[in-house]
């Protein structure tokens, strides 16, 4: 299993995190990618994934959460220097993209700093990440004024309409524990959804499966998901190991 959005720096692995990441790969978790938020994320994440190296791997980006209007644009130099100074280890620019659940005070800087991570993942050919809540419709225009797109849409949770739209634009969508949520509506979405676009996912700390929801989330945990791919796609959990790895590799590790 490859978990290909796990926030490993945050102060929730903080007392523990390296019997943490041993325990992930004890059980077979073959590696893992830790999203950049903000600019004080930067050297956290840098440093476990040195510790790491080749079972870690960085992404580095502006989360649209972390947008403020008194810093943003302080933020993004130093965001926008780190992603240069780093682009032959970091495996995606990310996560990036549209937030409006809390705030839509400031949609405006948001799809800014969106636009311009958009245009220097072009530039660095590197393949984005993207976060979208409670914003869809704007995420779907920017995305489609931007293609040709390499990347993946994290914590997907729509409906088969927009997997459809997301699926056209060549990206993969990230699966990750609300899918074994009771009341998750995602196993009919995935009707339209062949597996091979699928990438796994914890976005750990948060979202751990049942039967550990509420708990912090581990990579190791992304069985439980597995074992309901299986379910949805009538196959084995082997093969869906097998084919949302290769998935992985394909978008961030060639
Ligand atoms: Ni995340």
């Amino acid at each position: 299993m490859i978990d290909t959005h796990i926030h490993i720096d945050e102060e929730a692995y903080a007392a523990d995190r390296e019997e943490v990441i041993a325990r992930q790969r004890e059980a077979g978790v073959e590696a893992m990618i830790v999203p950049g938020v903000n600019a004080k994320s930067i050297d956290g994440i840098l440093d476990v994934c040195h510790r790491h190296k080749g079972y870690c791997f960085p992404a580095l980006g502006f989360h649209p959460q972390d947008v403020f209007p008194e810093d943003y644009k302080q933020q993004w130099v130093i965001i926008e220097q780190a992603i240069r100074a780093h682009r032959d280890e970091i495996v995606a620019i990310g996560e990036i993209g549209l937030d409006y659940h809390y705030d839509t005070t400031y949609k405006e800087g948001q799809q800014e700093i969106f636009q311009l991570q958009l245009d220097l993942a072009k530039e660095l050919d590197l393949p984005i990440m993207i976060h979208n809540r409670d914003a869809t419709e704007d995420t779907l225009r920017i995305l489609k004024a931007n293609t040709p797109l390499r990347g993946v849409v994290h914590c997907f949770n729509g409906s088969k309409e927009v997997a459809k739209q997301i699926l056209d634009l060549g990206m993969y969508l990230g699966i990750g524990g609300v899918l074994t949520f009771k009341n998750c509506k995602l196993f009919e979405t995935l009707e339209v959804v062949p597996l091979g676009r699928i990438v796994l996912e914890t976005d750990g700390p948060y979202l751990a499966p049942t039967p550990h929801r509420g708990e912090r989330n581990e990579s190791r945990l992304m069985i439980f998901v597995v074992q309901r791919l299986a379910e949805i796609y009538q196959t084995t959990p082997e093969e869906v190991i097998k084919v949302t790895s290769k998935n992985a590799k394909k978008l961030f590790f060639t």
